[in-house]
């Protein structure tokens, strides 16, 4: 890559500065300001980190003018159509394609590292059976370092291979130990026969007293929204691994921070949040009056599953969900879930014709529909997020596998604008 130097000069001193850039292959090149504070005394400035990149990375290409989504540079929409969510999480954490031994070697690694250690089951007794799932699941990753001390060295090749494997294979039983939790019923054992999505809806939704099969369907219905879910640049929860790895904590806090950052309604929280905004909306007819609340700086609701930091055109994830909507629906029979489907679709295609949404870009993203198909599927708004964060902990695992190998990684710590008081002496209580 050609790098070239972008000049600043201080207006006070005239001191001209040489700001190296970095081209990407892809995308936007980056300008190094690692000199500026040294060199000119002055910090950048940008909340939200909006147009700032905290690394670079080989993993996931986002171009958001564009809508295009690819992982290591295969398009999702070839993936989502070809692919599975285990295949593509090997291709996340290793980079190229499997070989069909490769995907075997991997797949069986992690069927046989499902199960739970029993004091683990233990630990979800300590909940409420009211606890929010998302509040369960995150407590309990982060428990895994007080349990898996042969895997913490972060410097050793071997331990993060097992961690790795671990944690994207335990995640779903932990996920499913947190749903039975919450239904006061008893936890069901992973299956190693079963592959990762069938497997996760029989710890789902099997009981003790009788059979139950996994339909095929759900199975594919989970396996191409987890292919769609499972990483995404630098967004919020990846970032917050990274930072937190950064320090070189366990990789299970790492993750742990991640999901509790994945939980908030602005990021992985959201697709709860849809479903509880169409049920709110009730039907077409109040599709206006919630359009204008959204539009109204003075009211905070806005369209949840509308906008994206990075996407300004449309949402390629989304494009995917909604084509498979109407598909799961009619082969699962959930024709009772088909009017919030086309309320969603409604609101959509009036928000999209509404100037507000045009001029600021806001388009429905990944979250906007499918929390329908995971409400088709049975399972309750309260664990849609629960799902996002089962298929982005590969993403999360692959991101944090790459910070700790980059030789540029340092510990994360931001600076700041300090608008505060400036020095003053201590007043006596008795004189304030
Ligand atoms: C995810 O980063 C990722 O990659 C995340 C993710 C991933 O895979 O990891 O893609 C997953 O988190 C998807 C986003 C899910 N969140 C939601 O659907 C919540 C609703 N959306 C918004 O809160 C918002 O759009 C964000 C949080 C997604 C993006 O926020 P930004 O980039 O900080 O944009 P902003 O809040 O500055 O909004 C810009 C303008 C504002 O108006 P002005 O102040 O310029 O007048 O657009 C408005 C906002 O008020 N706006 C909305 C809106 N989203 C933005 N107005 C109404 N409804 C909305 N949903």
């Amino acid at each position: 890559m050609n790098e070239k130097t972008f000049k600043i000069t201080n207006q006070e001193s005239g001191k001209d500065l040489g700001l190296e850039r970095k081209d990407a292959v892809l995308g936007p090149s980056v300008v190094d300001i690692t000199a500026l504070y040294r060199e000119q005394g002055v910090f950048t400035y940008d909340p939200g980190f909006g147009a700032t990149a905290c690394c670079s990375s080989t993993i996931t290409y986002i171009d958001g003018e564009q809508g295009v989504l690819m992982y290591r540079g295969y398009p999702i929409e070839q993936l989502a159509a070809h692919s599975t969510y285990i295949e593509v999480a090997y291709l996340l954490m290793y980079g190229e394609l499997p070989t069909q031994e490769e995907l075997t070697g991997f797949d069986q690694s992690i069927r046989n590292h499902t199960m739970l250690n029993e004091s683990f089951l233990r630990f979800f007794n300590g909940f409420d059976h009211d606890a929010h799932p998302m509040a369960m699941v995150s407590g309990i990753v982060a428990c895994m370092s007080a349990f898996y001390h042969d895997s913490t060295d972060i410097q050793d090749a071997a331990h993060r291979d097992v961690f790795a494997h671990r944690i994207i294979a335990k995640i779903p039983t932990i996920a499913a130990a947190a749903f039975k939790h919450s239904l006061k019923q008893p936890f069901v054992y992973p299956k190693n026969e079963l592959d990762y999505c069938s497997n996760l809806l029989h710890m789902l939704f099997s009981v003790p007293t009788g059979s139950y099969e996994v339909d095929p369907i759900a199975a594919e219905a989970l396996n191409l929204l987890f292919i769609l879910h499972a990483d995404h640049e630098q967004n919020c929860s990846t970032s917050t691994v990274r930072l937190a790895g950064s320090s070189g904590t366990n990789p299970y806090s790492a993750i742990s921070a991640g999901i509790s950052a994945l939980w908030g309604p602005a990021h992985g929280g959201a697709n709860e949040a849809v479903i509880n905004m169409l049920e709110e909306v009730g039907s077409s007819e109040n599709i206006t009056q919630y359009v204008a609340k959204a539009k109204d700086k003075n009211d905070p609701f806005r369209l949840m599953g509308f906008g994206h930091r990075v996407y300004k055109n449309h949402d390629p994830r989304a494009t995917i969900i909604r084509k498979m909507c109407h598909r799961v629906l009619e082969k699962l029979g959930r024709e009772q879930d088909t009017p919030l489907f086309e309320l969603a679709l409604e609101l959509e295609q009036i928000a999209l014709k509404d100037s507000y949404f045009i001029e600021k870009n806001l388009y429905p993203n990944v979250d906007f529909y499918s929390g329908i198909i995971y409400q088709a599927l049975g399972i309750p708004k309260s664990m849609f997020t629960v799902m996002f964060a089962i298929a982005r902990t590969v993403g999360w695992v692959a991101q944090w596998r790459e910070m700790v190998r980059d030789p540029e990684t340092r510990i994360g710590r931001p600076r700041q604008r300090y608008i505060g008081p400036a020095e003053r002496n201590y007043i006596p209580i008795t004189n304030r």
